[in-house]
């Protein structure tokens, strides 16, 4: 039997604190409007000069640490983020370089928010082929580079931060692990979260004019994201809970995306979870994209959240728009 566990968890933050009352001073914001639309308090801006692959570097060490593995023993990474540290090649390829793993696979993802769970749904795939024993799956975003810290940018500026988390996925003979994954998009949404640009459907890619315009920048019609969300979260929650004959009943910790506390709270409220049930670490972070759930559930395994046999659940809602949910026995 090739079950697909998760051997080892990791997450880092860049050093730099952005509050609300930070951004106060750059756009027409207060930290009471922030708090109160999205829960979020703080936020972490990456130094001039680092990228994904270099916020990913203390994550995978710390994962790697946990699982009890070193560079050597990994077979694949997987490296899930929204904003690549260049166009070409991609930032797996940068962190195999840079921390030395062998001349292993390195694939990177771009599925947005639903980039780590999208990443899990390959490794698992890999693992239950007994293809490889070890796999790196990251997720590692830099979004503060592609906010508009201004009146026009306020709505999403206000939302996304920088982050990385990493696990391992390991092959076992035990009877838990990863029990399914379920993965949807719909792309008559592309413009309603993008970036444009630079775009390869342009000459040049990015211009003066384009960037006066702000078309680099991420946008987001928040209506449109929230009212999706909400109800995105819990039927793709409900996919997989009834995939494997469960309830929410059954699950002991919830660990979605994080969005955005309000969105989070209607979900939690429309599976009837209780508060406990529901991992929330949006205040300190801000959205970071594909690497929330990683980061959340670091953070959740040193707070002693998550025990042998747990049922836990991952959900994630974003760009694309992408949807998309795991269900592990831990
Ligand atoms: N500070 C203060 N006011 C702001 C603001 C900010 N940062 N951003 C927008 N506003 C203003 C708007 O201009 C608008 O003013 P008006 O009424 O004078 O026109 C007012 O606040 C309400 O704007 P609106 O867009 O209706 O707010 P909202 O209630 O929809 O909240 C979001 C905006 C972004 C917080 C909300 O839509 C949301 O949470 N969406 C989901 C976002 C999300 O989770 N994204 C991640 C997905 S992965």
């Amino acid at each position: 039997m090739n079950n697909a566990i998760i051997s080892g968890t990791g997450f880092h933050l860049p050093e730099n604190v952005v509050t609300n009352f930070d951004l106060e001073k750059l756009m027409d914001t207060t930290d009471e409007w922030i708090q109160e639309r999205t829960g979020i308090i703080e936020r972490r801006y990456v130094k001039d000069g680092v990228g994904p692959a270099g916020l990913a570097i203390p994550a995978t060490e710390m994962a790697l640490k946990d699982a009890g593995l070193t560079v050597s023993d990994i077979e694949l990474i997987i490296f899930a983020t929204s904003t690549p540290d260049y166009y070409a090649p991609g930032s797996a390829c940068i962190l195999q370089h840079e921390m030395g793993f062998k001349n292993i696979g390195a694939l990177d993802i771009r599925v947005q928010c639903s980039g780590f769970v999208y990443g899990l749904s390959i490794a698992h795939q890999y693992i239950k082929t007994g293809m490889y024993k070890h796999i790196l799956l990251i997720g590692a975003e830099v979004q503060s580079t592609a906010m508009d810290l201004t009146n026009r940018g306020r709505d999403t500026a206000i939302i996304f931060g920088d982050g990385a988390g990493a696990v391992v996925v390991s092959a076992t003979d035990e009877d838990r692990g990863i029990l399914s994954t379920h993965l949807h998009s719909d792309g008559a949404f592309l413009k309603e979260l993008w970036c444009e640009l630079p775009s390869s459907k342009m000459r040049p890619r990015i211009s003066q004019e384009m960037m006066d315009e702000g078309r680099h920048f991420l946008f987001m019609n928040g209506k449109e994201v929230f009212r999706n969300a909400v109800t995105k979260f819990p039927e793709v929650i409900m996919e997989g809970l009834s995939a494997n004959g469960l309830t929410p009943e059954d699950v002991n910790l919830l660990i979605p995306h994080q969005a955005n506390t309000r969105i989070t709270e209607m979900v939690r409220r429309r599976m009837k979870l209780s508060e406990e049930a529901v991992y929330s670490n949006i205040h300190k972070y801000g959205n970071t994209t594909a690497a929330s759930i990683p980061i959340a559930l670091a953070e959740a395994m040193r707070e002693d959240l998550i025990n042998p046999n747990d049922i836990i659940v991952f959900a994630s809602f974003g760009s694309g728009f992408t949807w998309a949910s795991a269900i592990i026995k831990w």
